[in-house]
């Protein structure tokens, strides 16, 4: 265990940041944002290329990445709902519903990891009182996400093309490094895969470099007191990980 005053401090950041999925009104200073990016900026990456790019939306301009990606959200359910015609009416009529991200989200899961997606799922869902079969309570939950979780800050993070899964992997690294220096300020964050869904309206925000893809959002902000803040879905131990030599 940490022997030191750093490693203890590291070793508590570690384990107690969470997933912030509800936030309190109160601004975020752009000073502190600006401090929080100035730490994570010293992320390693390949040959210190740092290959991403930060566009940050508060105020007016959240609000309004909002209402857009709200609006997409809301079509795409009336999409699933209206079947095989309806999908193939709003392919015809390129639908601002279909997802326009640059990565696919919506992958095939290996069933080795199913288990563990579908207890956080789960077990995300329980901790709000949401039954399992509550499907309009789920959605409602899942909607938040274009919400920012009611975060005063959305940050979202780009990745050079041509690094391909390296440039991913070092965006992995810096994030990492934002949310424990925004949780060492008493800030909360959520990382937002499904913020990656739909491009459009973050493009026509900011003034994206070109070959610079949209890989994920980073609500921001002052956690509240609500009940969702408190899930903690735990993690596999070490043993898990770890791959065994071969028997000769
Ligand atoms: C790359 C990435 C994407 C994520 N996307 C979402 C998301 O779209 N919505 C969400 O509620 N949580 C999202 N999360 C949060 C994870 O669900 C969360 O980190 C995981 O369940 C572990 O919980 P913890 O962060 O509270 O320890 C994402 C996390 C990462 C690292």
């Amino acid at each position: 265990m940490a022997d030191n005053a750093d490693a203890e401090t590291l070793a508590r950041l570690l384990r107690t940041r969470r997933s912030v999925r509800d936030f309190t009104d109160r601004e975020v200073p752009a000073e502190l944002i600006a401090a929080i990016l100035d730490d994570a900026r010293w992320a390693p990456s390949w040959s210190n290329t740092q290959p991403y790019r930060i566009a940050v939306a508060g105020g007016a301009l959240k609000d309004q990445l909002k209402e857009q990606l709200l609006a997409r959200f809301d079509a795409a359910t009336k999409l699933q709902a209206g079947g095989v015609l309806g999908k193939l009416a709003a392919f015809l009529t390129r639908s601002k519903a279909l997802p326009d991200g640059d990565f696919d989200t919506r992958f095939e899961y290996p069933a080795e990891l199913t288990p563990r997606r579908r207890a956080t799922g789960f077990g995300l869902y329980a901790s709000l009182g949401i039954a399992r079969g509550d499907t309009a309570a789920r959605h409602r939950q899942m909607r938040r996400n274009w919400e920012f979780f009611g975060a005063p800050v959305v940050l979202f993070v780009f990745v050079r093309r041509e690094l391909g899964a390296y440039s991913v992997l070092d965006a992995g690294i810096f994030l990492q490094s934002l949310m424990l220096s925004a949780q060492a300020r008493g800030l909360g964050t959520c990382a937002e895969g499904a913020l990656g869904t739909w491009a459009g309206p973050v493009r026509e925000a900011f003034e994206v470099p070109p070959n610079y893809k949209l890989l994920c959002g980073l609500a921001l902000g002052w956690p509240s007191g609500h009940v969702v803040n408190a899930y903690n879905p735990g993690r596999a131990e070490v043993a898990e990980m770890l791959i065994p030599e071969k028997r000769s």
